[in-house]
């Protein structure tokens, strides 16, 4: 089968199409899927650079890529619920005890795997699963975000950022999001009340009292969040981890989110997903064998929404 692959860590150099790579054979739990796409994440050009190489030692030839969406081919065994046929999605990366997405075929296991939500595409369905369970656990799980909340996300025309605004307005908060320029009336369209443009225009001076900030940018901007929150405030970051002196001198709570995909939370993203809460705006398709291109453009052509690798076409 044809894989986007690694054989060792590094920048988009290092990524090779290998036509004849070994189909994974099934296991206990598992599926083999056939890939009709699969989305691309920072974590998948993060994983290429060897940044996670301690969190996920990579076993070389390594097929990159976690999320898909596909059908079932080959059902493994204990993997019942499913069966040969059945459209799902999921994350099938190294991490996840699956073989690498950006492949015509991939090994997934069931505990990460679901049905994928039915009247949106594959290429749509394949842009939603970290993206989509990611912000389902900050905002659900961590926040507790209820109506009349005032949140504030930023990397609001992100891959999560996109999805979070949608789901924080479908829980009935008023929401603040920082967007690039170019950006600022998409957000809007998305659903945020109030839109900051993160290069030209200070947050930090212009929100106040806020019950809950989701972070997907990191560094100073996450610093600065904490001055925008009221006492028993919340945060939650993508990429800190909580700093107990600015939780003290503000008197705020903080959360440092790794996101755990699982099947039951893959499953109320698809709900979401097929009652059009949650619409995906995909910004750029790829096919499989410019994978090396599709993780630059993510990592360097500020997309809006997600960029997605398209294996088949329906
Ligand atoms: N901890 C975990 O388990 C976990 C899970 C998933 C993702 N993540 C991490 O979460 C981050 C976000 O993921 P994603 O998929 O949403 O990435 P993404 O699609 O690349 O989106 C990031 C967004 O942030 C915006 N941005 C950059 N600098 C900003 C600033 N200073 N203020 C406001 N917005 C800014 C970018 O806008 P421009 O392009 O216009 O600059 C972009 O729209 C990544 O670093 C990812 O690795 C962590």
């Amino acid at each position: 089968m044809k894989a986007a692959q690694i054989k060792k860590y590094g920048g988009s150099e290092v990524v090779e199409i290998n036509n004849n790579a070994p189909e994974p054979a099934v296991s206990e739990g598992h599926l083999l899927v056939e890939v009709h796409a699969a989305g691309v994440n920072p974590v998948d050009w993060k994983i290429r650079e060897g940044y996670m190489a301690q969190m996920i030692p990579l076993k070389f030839p390594a097929t990159l890529g976690g999320d898909f969406s596909g059908v079932v081919v080959e059902v493994g065994g204990g993997a019942s619920g499913f069966k040969k046929g059945d459209e799902v999605y999921g994350q099938a990366g190294a991490l996840r005890g699956g073989s690498g997405s950006f492949a015509e075929f991939v090994l997934s296991d069931i505990k990460v795997t679901a049905r994928k939500p039915e009247n949106i595409n594959h290429v749509e369905a394949a842009a939603l699963p970290l993206t989509g369970v990611s912000a389902w656990q900050a905002l659900v799980d961590h926040i507790g975000l209820s109506r009349g909340k005032k949140i504030l996300i930023h990397g609001g025309a992100g891959g999560i950022g996109t999805v979070a605004i949608q789901l924080a307005k479908h829980l009935g908060a008023y929401v603040a999001a920082t967007v690039g320029a170019k950006d600022m009336q998409y957000a809007r369209e998305l659903g945020a009340d109030e839109v900051i443009d993160y290069k030209n225009q200070s947050f930090d001076d212009i929100l106040h009292n806020y019950e809950a900030v989701f972070d997907t940018v990191g560094g100073d901007t996450y610093e600065k969040s904490f001055k925008i929150l009221k006492k028993g405030g919340i945060i939650v970051s993508m990429l800190e981890q909580p700093n107990p002196l600015l939780m003290k001198q503000y008197g705020v709570n903080a959360i440092g989110q790794f996101t755990q995909v699982n099947s039951e939370r893959l499953s109320k993203v698809a709900e979401l997903a097929e009652k059009r809460v949650i619409k995906v705006h995909v910004d750029k398709i790829f096919p499989l064998d410019q994978a090396r291109e599709a993780l630059e453009f993510l990592q360097t052509g500020h997309p809006r929404g997600k960029v997605v690798l398209k294996m088949k076409n329906n």
